[in-house]
Formats: structure tokens, C-alpha cells, sequence
């Protein structure tokens, strides 16, 4: 913490303004001109936190003949405007919650075709694919910080550099830990581990993302900061190595029903899930971060866990017996190549995730929502409403018939090898 900046004489006309934020000039010249009579301002005290960015006390400290008071100042007033290009998804809604609980002012731009409205956050309407009209919505707005939560190839981020050179202070591209060297060659993973999956197309189209990110800010100052989440998930979602993304709650049915479900390999490979609250605590701690820019940071929990304790996790918040069948990897592949990438590609290879960097940036930053009780959430919101209850029953399908034809597999190598 620095020390106040300002010392002074209090009067019955004075009023002193304390915030945990940089005040800006310009916040500083609206602060002055907006206090109500008859007070005037004498100085802005700032209380400035060197590595938090966002303010903690949502009031400002008047001195009235020797007494404090405490009032509320309007928060556009001071406070960080920031924008989210999506803002209501899996990840990125916990973000949304966290930032405007910690007084960011913060705006939204997506479609409008989720949760509109998210209280005290502003709606910026615009499809962020059509150029015109997102350039139309973001006529007169320049922020401290924009986070793109939906960029996922080279053309994304080459139209967000032209959009936001000179618009925003620092720009966090969202991008993903399955970037990380595939098959790893060290289980513990830094931000300085190589980057290259040959296995997944959507890494290699993030690592470019990356790259064209870090010519950017060499050749032209873009002042980008990287993010990389792996697997993270909120009470929407079910993540499993194989489950159904769009409709999470077929593997609980499943589980509910006594029937079987495919855990890739044997079960033991290590594994880090990350829930969007935790997520959100290091995102948002990197929000206006000077010396963030040009880096790049994982932000995921520091709890691992092996797949059978996964789901082993989620039949227990389901109430239901786990059944387990272990398929190897690249026989699921093989039988779906669809899944190579978030299989072989990610999933099935362990990571540890080593979280030094951020909790170095963000020292606030700690992971707290351990994958048993987080996934209860979760199992908690699906419950609550049957239309959250839907199943994907081609998947179950799929499932069954692969199930059937590895243990037929098995038992016809059982019998060959008696009989050998
Ligand atoms: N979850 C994970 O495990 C994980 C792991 C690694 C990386 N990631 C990365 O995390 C990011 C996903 O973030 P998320 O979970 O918040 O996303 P999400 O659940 O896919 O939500 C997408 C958000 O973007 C908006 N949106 C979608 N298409 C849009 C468009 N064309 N124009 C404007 N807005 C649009 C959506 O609102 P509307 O529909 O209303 O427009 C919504 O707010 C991706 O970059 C992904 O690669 C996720």
C-alpha cells in the first residue's frame, strides 16, 4: 500500500474522498464538480492498493468538523469501465457477478439472446461478427480494460486490435490451457511450458490467436494481457471427460438409472476443474493491472483430482451408484473421432497446474470451491427447474453401444486367451 498522498486542514466546507482506486484526473475533475453543495472539495485522498485493482469500500469519507461521515459516491464517477464482449456465458457470467459486486463499471456486449439485463452491468446490443454494428455500439465508449470471453481465431483478434487500439487501456484475450504441449513431457504445468497440441485444432487456432496478440503489442504497443482457463465450469454444467455440454443433465439421468458411464483410461490420469467463481476472483484481479500486459496467466484451482474421483464426485451429488466402464482413450477416439482434441488433446492427459504466476500478480487470488461441493451447485440449479432436465438421448445411444461392444471386445479375448 502507498502511503496517502495528500495531507490537509478539514473544514466545516471540506470533504475528503477516499477510494482503494486510481483516481483518474478526469474522475477527479467530475468528483470536485458533482459533490453537492455546500461542500467543496479541499482533497481526493487516495488510498491506492498497488496490485488490487478494483475498489473494496463503495463509500467515500467526508470530515465534518472533525467527524467522518461516510456517503456513497456515484460509481461512474471513479471507477473502472470495463467491457466484456459476451459476459452472460459459463465462464464469463461468475466474471460478470464479481465485477460489478466490486464496483467495476462495467458493460456487456453480446447478443442479448441469454440473460439480458444482468443488474448493474450496461447492454451494449451487437452481434460481435458483424463489424458495422459493433463499432456502432462502441461509438463514444473508451475503457480501462476489454475482455473478448469469444475470440477463437487470428481474424477474431485482427478485428479486435482494429477495434480497440485506441480504445482501451489493456485487452484480455480469453483464450485456453489446452494451448499446453501435447502429450506433456512434464506433468506440471507453467506459463513457460511449450506451446503446441498437433491434436486439436481449437489450441492451435488459440496459440495463433497468442501469437498475432504478441506481434501486436511488440510492433504496435496493443496492450493485450492472456488468460488461459482449462476446464471450468458453473451450476450450468456438468464437466465430465465425457458428458454432454449442452445438455448436462443426461449423464445425471444416466447415473440416476443405474446405467453405466465411460471414464477414459483407467480412471487415474490427474485432472483440475475450476469453478467459474474461483475463476473470476483471478480475471477480475487482472482487470486494469499495469503489469499484466504482455503476459500470459492460467487461473484455475490448485485441487487435483483423479477422473474416477470426478465422477465418482458427481454420482455421489446425484445420488446415485457409480458404474463405471474404462475405455482407453484411443479406443473412445476411434469409435468418435470428433473427440480426439478434447480427449486426447486435453482431457485424458494429466496437468497439474502450477498457479505461482497468478497468485503473484492477483495476490488475492485463491481458488476456494473444492469440485465436490461446486458440482453439487450445480446438481442444486438442474434440479430446480425440469426444463433444465432435458437428454440428449442420441449420446446415450452412442454410449450404450460402445459400452456393449468393448466389454463383448473383452470377453471375446477372455475366452480366446482360455482356450490359447
Ligand atoms: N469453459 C471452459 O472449460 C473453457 C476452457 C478453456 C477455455 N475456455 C474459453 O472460454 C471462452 C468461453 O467463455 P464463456 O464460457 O463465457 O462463453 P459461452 O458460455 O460460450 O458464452 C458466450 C457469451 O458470448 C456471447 N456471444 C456469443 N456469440 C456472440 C456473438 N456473435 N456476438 C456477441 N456476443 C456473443 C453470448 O451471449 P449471446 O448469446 O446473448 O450473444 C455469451 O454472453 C472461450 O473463449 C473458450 O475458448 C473455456
Amino acid at each position: 500500500m502507498l502511503r496517502l498522498q495528500a495531507r490537509f486542514r478539514a473544514s466545516a466546507r471540506t470533504r475528503v474522498i477516499s477510494t482503494a482506486l486510481p483516481v483518474s484526473a478526469e474522475s477527479e475533475r467530475l468528483v470536485r464538480k458533482n459533490l453537492p453543495a455546500p461542500f467543496a472539495v479541499r482533497a481526493i485522498y487516495l488510498k491506492h492498493v498497488r496490485h488490487l485493482s478494483y475498489p473494496t469500500p463503495l463509500t467515500s469519507c467526508a470530515i465534518i468538523r472533525g467527524q467522518a461521515e461516510r456517503f456513497p459516491v456515484p460509481k461512474e464517477l471513479y471507477a473502472m469501465k470495463v467491457l466484456f464482449i459476451g459476459g452472460t456465458g459459463i465462464i464469463s457470467a461468475a466474471c460478470t457477478r464479481l465485477a460489478i459486486e466490486r464496483g467495476i463499471d462495467l458493460y456487456l456486449l453480446n447478443r442479448g439472446s441469454r440473460e439480458t439485463g444482468v443488474p448493474g452491468a450496461h447492454h451494449l446490443q451487437a452481434d460481435i461478427k458483424n463489424q458495422a454494428e459493433t463499432a456502432r455500439a462502441l461509438s463514444g465508449h473508451t475503457f480501462d480494460a476489454v475482455v473478448n470471453f469469444i475470440a477463437f481465431t487470428p481474424e477474431d483478434v485482427e478485428r479486435d486490435i482494429a477495434l480497440f487500439q485506441n480504445r482501451t487501456r489493456q485487452y484480455l484475450f480469453i483464450s485456453s490451457a489446452s494451448v499446453y504441449q501435447k502429450p506433456s513431457t512434464h506433468y506440471l504445468i507453467t506459463e513457460s511450458t511449450p506451446l503446441a497440441n498437433p491434436l486439436w485444432k481449437y489450441s492451435r487456432d488459440k496459440i495463433a490467436c497468442e501469437e498475432r496478440l504478441m506481434r501486436a503489442y511488440r510492433e504496435e504497443g496493443f496492450p493485450f494481457t492472456t488468460v488461459r482457463p482449462s476446464l471450468t465450469y458453473g451450476e450450468t454444467i456438468i464437466p465430465l471427460a465425457v458428458g454432454t455440454w449442452n445438455r448436462p443433465w443426461t449423464i445425471v439421468d444416466r447415473m440416476r438409472r443405474g446405467g453405466k458411464v465411460i471414464i477414459p483410461g483407467d480412471g487415474s490420469s490427474l485432472w483440475t476443474i475450476t469453478h467459474n467463481t474461483d475463476f473470476a476472483k483471478g480475471l477480475v484481479g487482472l482487470l486494469g493491472h499495469q503489469q499484466a500486459i504482455g503476459h500470459a496467466f492460467h487461473i484455475t484451482s490448485d485441487e487435483v483430482l483423479t477422473w474416477d474421483q470426478i465422477y465418482q464426485a458427481v454420482a455421489d451429488a446425484a445420488g446415485a451408484e457409480l458404474r463405471p466402464v474404462h475405455i482407453a482413450s484411443d479406443f473412445l477416439v476411434a469409435c468418435f473421432p470428433e473427440m480426439e482434441g478434447g480427449l486426447l488433446g486435453d482431457k485424458s492427459v494429466s496437468v497439474v497446474f502450477d498457479n505461482t504466476k497468478i497468485k503473484r500478480f492477483v495476490p488475492d487470488f485463491v481458488a476456494t470451491v473444492p469440485f465436490a461441493q461446486g458440482i453439487r451447485r450445480s446438481l442444486a440449479y438442474l434440479k430446480s427447474d425440469p426444463a433444465r432436465q432435458q437428454v440428449d438421448e442420441d449420446s446415450n445411444r452412442r454410449w450404450d453401444a460402445v459400452i456393449e461392444a468393448y466389454e463383448a471386445g473383452r470377453e471375446q479375448a477372455v475366452q480366446r486367451l482360455r482356450t490359447a
